[in-house]
């Protein structure tokens, strides 16, 4: 084996188990790790289901280090002992049973601590200071990572407040703290201009980590990977020989208990504006000019300001049926669950090529995957009496999740007398590496306390962004209802009608 590369046949074999793969391969440099983590919206779902069983699972890694203590900070009164018996029912819950150790988390939940304020209230961000400051971790150093798990609509008033108050001002030029923020960033172009004005009024913009957790997962992070360490891919990555794109990010879950955000946030500000856009840019941005986060980050926004603006035409919203009936939901709701569009990328790459998205709850099954369909072969030489045996066309499939991997299709003879081809496929799964694929937010808690900004998004990233989906976004009543669909299909039928079929084989 050569340097880091290992192949999955080899992953098979000499795995040494499931958590020294990911730590054998990371640098535990604890210097640069920070010791205090406050989470802003403590007792929300995301710290229950996503935030605390990353940071068990990091720390039975043995990457958070000694000094490492989270202080959950929310509106809900609590002390310590009940956020810790509360947090240890969540991770029991999202942790599967081999995985959960009672002592492992004796140890770790001693690191928790939790204090009752007001976002918007000064004296609260003075009680945070002061427990700081007897945790021995001065406002505004290095050791001290915000992360704000709070909903939208509170997070600028919680800025504007945490701006003016010691606890942020104590660290006055110098500080070095840093702050993560959950998606969505903003409610559309206009707040998320302000709130990166905001932000870039509190910290540098290398202090400054915009949350997507799709960028996190393995399978997504591959994208470039696939793209440009392979030489066989990119010569092929173009107008010329691309067909088509789909990116598909089908949930099976309806809005479960989220019901009041989701009202406000629909499918187009949850999914299509940061993950699935996210997705886009990374298939079609230019390779980089090294990879290191500014020069990645660079080429995706120059994706994002290609898009052409999307017309009335290139897209269809969409709403489950019984959504309305959902808890907290507007019974007469028009907030669409579904989404798919036709965008087209203006550059010499993409021109003419469609990429078509689409994203929706309560949908068939849960799957997450990229496509790219190829153009037919531009002359049949193989027709006998008339017929062209080649009718499917070429494509390649990431599966972002489940069942990770990349599949190419292809045809092939079929063995026999008749003059018969079929597709065939070749097939690679990550599974085969053996090694489990650590959790989006594993990585984002752990590259935000390294200072690793690669996989976040930066400020002009976000606004070009915001600035593709705005026509989705028009005030209620501009646009036409959303279409129902029954849950447990695939969309509103009409969404099938945007797609184009590949050009078919020229006889
Ligand atoms: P929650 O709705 O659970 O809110 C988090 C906390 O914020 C609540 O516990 C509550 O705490 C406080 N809060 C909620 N609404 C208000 C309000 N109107 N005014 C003041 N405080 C309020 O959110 P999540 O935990 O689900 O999500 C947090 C962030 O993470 C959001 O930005 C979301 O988009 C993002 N996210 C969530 C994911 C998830 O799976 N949940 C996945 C990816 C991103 P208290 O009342 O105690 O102050
Ligand atoms: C979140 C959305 O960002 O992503 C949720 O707010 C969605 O609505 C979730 O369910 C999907 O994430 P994953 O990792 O389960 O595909």
């Amino acid at each position: 084996m050569e340097g880091n590369v290992r192949t999955a046949e080899q992953g098979k074999k000499d795995s040494p188990g499931e958590s020294e793969i990911s730590v054998s391969q990371l640098n535990r440099d604890d210097s640069v790790k920070p010791c205090v983590m406050v989470v802003l919206g403590a007792s929300g779902d995301l710290t229950r289901r996503k935030l605390m069983p990353a940071l068990y699972h990091l720390d039975r890694q043995g990457l958070l280090g000694e000094r490492f203590i989270l202080v959950g900070f929310a509106r809900s009164p609590k002390d310590d002992e009940q956020f810790r018996r509360e947090m240890a029912e969540a991770v029991e819950k999202h942790v599967p049973g081999e995985a959960f150790s009672q002592e492992a988390w004796r140890r770790f939940s001693a690191r928790l601590h939790y204090l009752s304020g007001r976002y918007d209230d000064p004296q609260s961000y003075e009680a945070l200071t002061r427990f700081l400051r007897e945790a021995g971790i001065p406002c505004g150093s290095h050791g001290l990572l915000m992360y704000l798990a709070t909903p939208p609509s509170v997070t600028e008033a919680a800025l504007n407040c945490m701006r003016r108050s010691l606890f942020h001002k104590a660290g006055g030029r110098d500080n070095k703290s840093r702050l993560m923020i959950e998606k969505p960033f903003g409610w559309d172009l206009a707040s998320a201009r302000r709130l990166n004005q905001v932000l870039g009024e509190m910290f540098s913009e290398s202090q400054i980590y915009r949350i997507d957790h799709y960028l996190a997962k393995d399978t997504i992070q591959n994208i470039l990977v696939l793209r440009f360490a392979n030489a066989i891919f990119e010569p092929l990555w173009n107008r010329k020989y691309i067909d088509n794109v789909q990116i598909t990010a089908a949930e099976e879950i309806g809005v479960e208990n989220r019901g009041s955000y989701y009202e406000q946030a629909g499918v187009v500000r949850d999914m299509l504006q940061s993950h699935v856009l996210q997705v886009l840019s990374l298939v079609a941005m230019e390779p980089p000019v090294a990879g290191d986060a500014e020069s990645v980050r660079d080429k995706k926004v120059e994706v994002f300001k290609s898009v052409t603006p999307i017309e009335r035409d290139d897209y269809v919203l969409g709403q489950y049926r019984g959504y309305g009936g959902e808890p907290s939901v507007n019974p007469s709701s028009t907030t669409p669950t579904f989404v798919a569009a036709r965008l087209f990328i203006n550059n010499w790459r993409w021109q003419g090529v469609p990429f078509y998205v689409r994203s929706g709850k309560c949908l068939a099954k849960k799957l997450t995957e990229v496509t790219i369909q190829f153009a037919n072969v531009p002359l049949c030489v193989l027709r006998t009496e008339g017929v062209c045996p080649v009718s499917q066309p070429n494509r390649l499939i990431i599966r972002i999740q489940p069942d990770e991997g990349i599949q190419l299709s292809f045809s092939t003879r079929v063995p026999g007398w008749d003059e018969e081809t079929a597709l065939a496929s070749m097939d690679f799964r990550y599974a085969s590496f053996g090694a489990r694929l650590p959790d989006a937010y594993e990585r984002i808690l752990l590259d935000g306390m390294r200072g690793n900004p690669t996989l976040f998004w930066r400020a002009d990233g976000i606004e070009a962004a915001w600035q593709v989906i705005t026509p989705l976004l028009q005030a209620p009543g501009e646009t036409a209802p959303p279409v129902l669909y029954e849950p447990g299909s695939w969309g509103p039928p009409e969404a099938e009608h945007r797609k184009r079929p590949a050009n078919p084989c020229s006889l």
